[in-house]
C-alpha cells in the first residue's frame, strides 16, 4: 500500500528544526562539543520540596487511580489563588479554572473545542507552533498577524478583521511572546479586549512566561482588564515558573464558556494529569516562592552573560526583557542565508546551535532564537566561537568589534548556501 495522504498530517510541514537537530546529533556523534541553545526545554532540576511532594503523594495507592480531566480541586483553588495573589483577580476554581496535560495541550485541545472547518483564527507570525498548528489541526484557516512589520498590532488587528470573510472567531496572544521576547502592559490588553469584545472574537492569551522576567513590572495577566472574562481565556504553565516542563501541568482560567467547553472536551479525552503530579504542583504554588526567585535570577544571569558575550563578538542583539530567549537578527553581511541556512553556518562554524526563525513563521526567517539553557561558562564558550566566526566571514558588526578582512573560504560557503 502506498503511505496514504492524512488530511491532517498533510497540513502539518516539515518540521524546521529537524535539519539543525540532525547536524547536531551527527556533530556530537563526531566527538564535536555543541553548545546547544535550540529547544527551549529548562535544564535546572524542580525545586526539591516540589519533587518530595510527588514522592510522598505517589506512595499512596488511593492516587494511582484515574484523576479528574478537569484537575483536581485543591489545584483549581490553588491556580486560583495565584490569581488573586499576583494579578488581584477574582477566579471560581470550579467554573473558571482547568488544569491541563501542560498549556499546549490545553491550548491544542481548546482550539478543537470551539473550532468548526473553515473558521478564521488570527495570530501573530512569528509564534510558537502550537498557537496556529493547534488550530489548523482542528481545520481552521489561519490569518497571520506580521509582527514587527510596517503597521502596529492594532492596525494589523483591525485590517485582519475588517477583511476576513466570515469574521474570525478567535485571537491568540502571547506576551511575554516566545520566539521575540516582546512584552506588554495592561493598556495593550485594555484595547485588544474593547476591540474584540466590540468585534465578538475569543482571545486566547498564552502566559507560559507570566514569572520569567528580568526588566520593569511583572507581565499583566489579560484577565486584569474589566471585561476581559466575556471573551478571554488565559494559559498558564508550570513548566518554565518551577523547572518542571517533563512533569506535564497547565492551566487554562477565565471565561466561563471556553473553560467549559474545553473542559467537555477533556472529559471524552483524558481522565487528568496523574494525581501525585496534581497534588506537587498545589504544594508549588502554595508553598514557598523563592525557587521562583532563584530560576529568575538564573535566567537573569545567563541572559547578561550572553548579550554582553554577543555584544563582545560583534553582534548586535537585543537583551529580552522576559521570557528564557534571545531572539536575534541574522547580521547584515549573512541576512541573505535565511535563518534556517544561517542557523547550520552557525552550528557548523561555531559549534552553536540556535532555532531558526523561520520555524516560528514566515515573518521570523531574519532572525534566529537563543533558548537560556546553558550555564554561564557554556555561553561564554559560545560566545568566543561566535566572536571567532563572525571575524572570519566578516560579519562582525563595525561599531562593536574590529573586523579582519574577510577571508574568502568561509564567506563562498555562505553564499553557497544561499
Ligand atoms: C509560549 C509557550 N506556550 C506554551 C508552551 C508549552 O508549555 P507547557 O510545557 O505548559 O505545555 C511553551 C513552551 O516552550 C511556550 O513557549
Amino acid at each position: 500500500m502506498t503511505d496514504p495522504e492524512f488530511h491532517r498530517i498533510k497540513r502539518l510541514p516539515p518540521y524546521v528544526f529537524a535539519d539543525v537537530n540532525a547536524m547536531k546529533a551527527s556533530a556530537r556523534t563526531a566527538g564535536e562539543d555543541i553548545v546547544d541553545f535550540g529547544m527551549g526545554n529548562p535544564d535546572q532540576p524542580t525545586p526539591r520540596h516540589i519533587v518530595d511532594k510527588l514522592v510522598e503523594a505517589v506512595n499512596d495507592p488511593k492516587t494511582h487511580r484515574y484523576s479528574n480531566s478537569r484537575g483536581i480541586p485543591g489545584l483549581r483553588r490553588a491556580v486560583a489563588a495565584y490569581y488573586g495573589r499576583r494579578f488581584c483577580v477574582d477566579l471560581d476554581p470550579e467554573k473558571e479554572v482547568v488544569v491541563t496535560i501542560g498549556s499546549k495541550e490545553g491550548l491544542a485541545n481548546l482550539a478543537q473545542a470551539i473550532t468548526g472547518p473553515g473558521d478564521i483564527i488570527l495570530v501573530p507570525n512569528p509564534s510558537y507552533p502550537i498557537h496556529p498548528f493547534g488550530f489548523i489541526l482542528a481545520g481552521a484557516a489561519i490569518r497571520h498577524l506580521p509582527v514587527g512589520q510596517d503597521f502596529t498590532f492594532m492596525e494589523q488587528l483591525a485590517r485582519a478583521v475588517k477583511h476576513s470573510v466570515p469574521s474570525p472567531t478567535a485571537l491568540v496572544l502571547n506576551y511575554p511572546s516566545n520566539p521575540t521576547a516582546q512584552v506588554v502592559d495592561l493598556d495593550f490588553y485594555r484595547e485588544v479586549v474593547a476591540f474584540c469584545r466590540k468585534h465578538d472574537v475569543y482571545i486566547l492569551s498564552d502566559l507560559a512566561y507570566a514569572e520569567i522576567y528580568f526588566d520593569g513590572d511583572p507581565p499583566p495577566s489579560i484577565l486584569e482588564v474589566d471585561g476581559a472574562r466575556d471573551i478571554a481565556v488565559e494559559f498558564t504553565s508550570m513548566s518554565k515558573t518551577y523547572s518542571m516542563p517533563g512533569w506535564r501541568i497547565g492551566f487554562a482560567a477565565g471565561n466561563r464558556t471556553l473553560i467549559s467547553a474545553l473542559a467537555r472536551i477533556k472529559s471524552y479525552l483524558d481522565y487528568g494529569a496523574f494525581t501525585p503530579i496534581q497534588v506537587a504542583a498545589v504544594a508549588a504554588l502554595n508553598g514557598p516562592q523563592d525557587c521562583v526567585d532563584e530560576i529568575r535570577a538564573l535566567y537573569r544571569a545567563r541572559r547578561d552573560v550572553l548579550i554582553e558575550g554577543l555584544t563582545g563578538a560583534g553582534w548586535r542583539v537585543p537583551a529580552p526583557p522576559a521570557t528564557m530567549f534571545a531572539w536575534a537578527p541574522i547580521p547584515p553581511n549573512l541576512h541573505h542565508l535565511g535563518s534556517l541556512e544561517f542557523a547550520k553556518l552557525l552550528l557548523r562554524e561555531a559549534k552553536v546551535a540556535v532555532s531558526p526563525g523561520i520555524g516560528f513563521g514566515e515573518y521570523g526567517d531574519d532572525h534566529v532564537r537563543l533558548a537560556l539553557v546553558e550555564n554561564q561558562q557554556r555561553i561564554r564558550q559560545a560566545c568566543r566561537n561566535i566572536k571567532l566566526f563572525l571575524n572570519r566571514c566578516g560579519a562582525a558588526m563595525p561599531a562593536l568589534a574590529a573586523v579582519p578582512p574577510p577571508p574568502a573560504q568561509i564567506l563562498s560557503l555562505a553564499r553557497a548556501q544561499a
